[in-house]
């Protein structure tokens, strides 16, 4: 019986999670969540079990593969089922909300905050959206602090997610070179997403994620007092118009909605990201972006 080359099976495996867009790897080795017990993420807490594998080990085509026992891990040790007064001290700050509780938590620390940077400070706080356990940062907005004008997209990706501010990356560049076309800057704008952190691979973010959010988005709204919302893609347009129609039948067309307690004139356009990989697509933005300028001089 031939040996398997795990040399180059692992390449193999590794294309394979490529080609289903698996782009980043999270970590060397499979964690085990619960064994983190009542510590947050990012509270300090070490891995018993884990060995280091320095990144200059990294396996090179040339290379044999480390024998698998060499990447064991130690077994996972099953919880033990903790009395009524242990499971009281020891609610994890990170355990997930239900999505109705979570809405419900981030309308009551959202509703309160008197300014931008107040609401930042109750994002910071607040755990009832689970992307803040994957993401590095937060990334709540960049532009003005009030502005006639929101952009709003679907969520932070990696340049973002590394930075803690939306669209800092490809798309955002392409997104600031539109608005200079129709004489806009960053400080003439208010620029945010549905959901403040990167969710995992770039996914478009749940339903329950976005839900989460939502009561900060209203708030940062009330706050910002656009007189025009922007919505970028079809992710974005869903959450912010209401409406689930495809982004193509959608865009460019003027509505008023309602947003929690802000009536606004909102329009939706396709997102710099789709516009990157579609240029074509650029002449129908084109026509939003006129569209905007127009409405602008005229408000
Ligand atoms: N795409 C988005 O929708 N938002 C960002 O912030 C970046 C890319």
């Amino acid at each position: 019986m031939t040996e398997p080359r795990f040399d180059l099976d692992i390449f193999r495996i590794i294309d394979w999670y490529k080609a289903a867009g698996v782009d980043a790897a999270l970590d060397d080795l499979p964690v085990d969540w619960l064994a983190r017990g009542p510590a947050a993420p990012g509270q300090g807490f070490a891995w018993p079990d884990r060995q280091h594998v320095p990144t200059d080990s990294a396996p090179n085509a040339h290379a044999p593969m480390p024998r698998m026992e060499a990447l064991s891990v130690a077994p996972i040790k099953l919880a033990q089922k903790s009395s009524p007064s242990q499971e009281t001290s020891s609610v994890r700050p990170q355990t997930p909300l239900a999505a109705s509780e979570a809405e419900t938590e981030a309308r009551r620390i959202a509703a309160t905050a008197p300014t931008l940077a107040a609401l930042e400070v109750a994002l910071r706080g607040f755990n009832g959206c689970s992307l803040k356990a994957t993401a590095k940062n937060l990334c709540f907005y960049r532009g003005a602090e009030t502005a006639r004008i929101m952009l709003i997209g679907e969520a932070p990706g990696r340049d973002e997610d590394l930075e803690g501010k939306p669209f800092v990356g490809r798309a955002g560049q392409l997104l600031d070179k539109m608005l200079a076309a129709i004489g806009l800057s960053e400080s003439d704008v208010h620029i945010t997403n549905v959901v403040y952190w990167r969710p995992p691979g770039n996914r478009t973010p749940t339903p329950q994620e976005a839900l989460a959010c939502r009561p900060f988005l209203e708030r940062q709204m009330t706050l910002v007092r656009p007189e025009i919302v922007v919505a970028l893609g079809g992710s974005a347009a869903k959450e912010v118009l209401g409406i689930s129609e495809g982004i193509m039948k959608l865009r460019g067309k003027w509505r008023t909605v309602q947003v929690g307690s802000n009536t606004v004139t909102s329009i939706a356009t396709l997102h710099p990201a789709y516009l990157l990989r579609t240029p074509a697509a650029k002449q129908l933005v084109w026509s939003d972006l006129i569209q905007i300028k127009k409405k602008l001089g005229s408000v």
